[in-house]
């Protein structure tokens, strides 16, 4: 495989996102370039890392970029490899300049960043920048359009997680209540029932801060995180026992802590949905509120339904409206020009 640099060109939606030892980084929405260099074992094979990162999201970060390969706010465009033995990323950041966001990606040189940012897509300019180097690029486009988002290739998703073990049961009418509508508008929507999963307890062990990934194997919860770590939005309802979630939603909940420590789920956008059939609702909303809360999801607000039999819930009109409601809230979120 040939050595040499590249750049990767991103579109992005305004965002903060955690990013390592920077703490906190507020992205403008509009385009980015990272550039980075691949002169050891393998070359430029470690573009097709970080493409195979953008699309299957089903890795922890270890670099500055994997934060923007990970988020759903940011969707990888162009690749643009230029074979070469020499170390030209310096070379082409300061070829490039322009606005950049400071440290991202250059803890190994003394450049100021080796994220710069654009407002309009820099296919073109990044080309023109390896040529005057000296070398012969090759650009692989991703997903076509002009916009920075949205629409125009951020890929879509909205997860609606029922926890209730009654797969037909009031929590799974609500969720799905609330996918319907997000699925009328075209954005894809994924349903996952926990009626059927196996979801073991977090144990408390602690090693996930080491790991970054929870241990516990052989049950069902890694690959429903997946599914969530490449959404845009979550819905997560619950029926409500002794005043608050059930028991499979707080272990589904619990062993997100294996995702807290570098906040692998933040900027996520999510909807509580929690039926009662009579007192404690509320308090099962609080619970997931905690939860979004404390790995920064944005709160989009909570749907509190009321029925005792499966299926009740249809009846409760106030509650099926609140649901139709968030759901088209979510449309207009992930659809804004329409
Ligand atoms: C173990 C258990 C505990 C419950 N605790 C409460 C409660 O504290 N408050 C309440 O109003 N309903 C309580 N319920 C009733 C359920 O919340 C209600 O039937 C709900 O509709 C179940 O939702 P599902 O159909 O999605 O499972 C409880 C039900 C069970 C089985």
């Amino acid at each position: 495989m040939d050595k040499g640099v590249y750049a990767l060109v991103f579109s992005n939606r305004p965002c903060t996102l955690p990013v390592g030892g920077l703490g906190k980084v507020r992205f403008r929405g509009g385009w980015h370039i990272y550039i980075g260099s691949a002169l050891g074992p393998g070359g430029l094979a470690r573009v097709s890392r970080h493409f195979h990162l953008s699309r299957a999201r089903d890795r922890p970060p270890r670099w500055h970029v994997d934060r923007l390969l990970l988020s759903p706010s940011f969707t990888l465009r162009h690749l643009v490899c230029g074979p070469c033995d020499a170390d030209l990323e310096c070379a082409l950041r300061v070829t490039l300049g322009g606005e950049s966001v400071p440290s991202f990606g250059s803890s190994d040189c003394s450049c100021v960043s080796h994220l710069l940012y654009r407002p309009a897509d820099p296919l073109e300019e990044v080309m023109e920048a390896m040529s005057s180097l000296g070398l012969a690029p090759r650009s692989t486009t991703l997903i076509k359009g002009k916009g920075s988002g949205g629409k125009m290739g951020v890929p879509m998703q909205v997860v609606g997680i029922s926890g209730s073990m009654r797969k037909e049961g009031n929590t799974a009418k609500l969720v799905r209540i609330v996918l319907d509508q997000v699925k009328d508008a075209g954005i894809k929507t994924q349903y996952i029932t926990l009626a059927d999963k196996v979801i073991k307890p977090c144990i408390g062990c602690e090693n996930c801060k080491e790991e970054r990934c929870c241990i516990i194997k052989n049950d069902d919860w890694h690959k429903i995180i997946e599914k969530v770590l490449a959404c845009e939005v979550l819905v997560l309802g619950s029926p409500t026992y002794y005043y608050d979630v059930n028991g499979q939603t707080k272990n589904f909940i619990d062993r997100t802590y294996s995702l807290y420590h570098d906040r692998q789920l933040a900027g996520r956008r999510a909807v509580g949905v929690a039926v009662c059939a009579d007192k404690g609702g509320k308090r099962a909303l609080q619970t997931m509120e905690g939860f979004f809360s404390s790995h920064e999801f944005s709160y989009l607000g909570g749907v509190l339904g009321k029925g005792y039999l499966a299926g009740e819930v249809l009846e409760n009109k106030a509650a099926v409206q609140a649901a139709e409601k968030i759901g088209q809230k979510i449309v207009r979120l992930l659809r804004p020009h329409d």
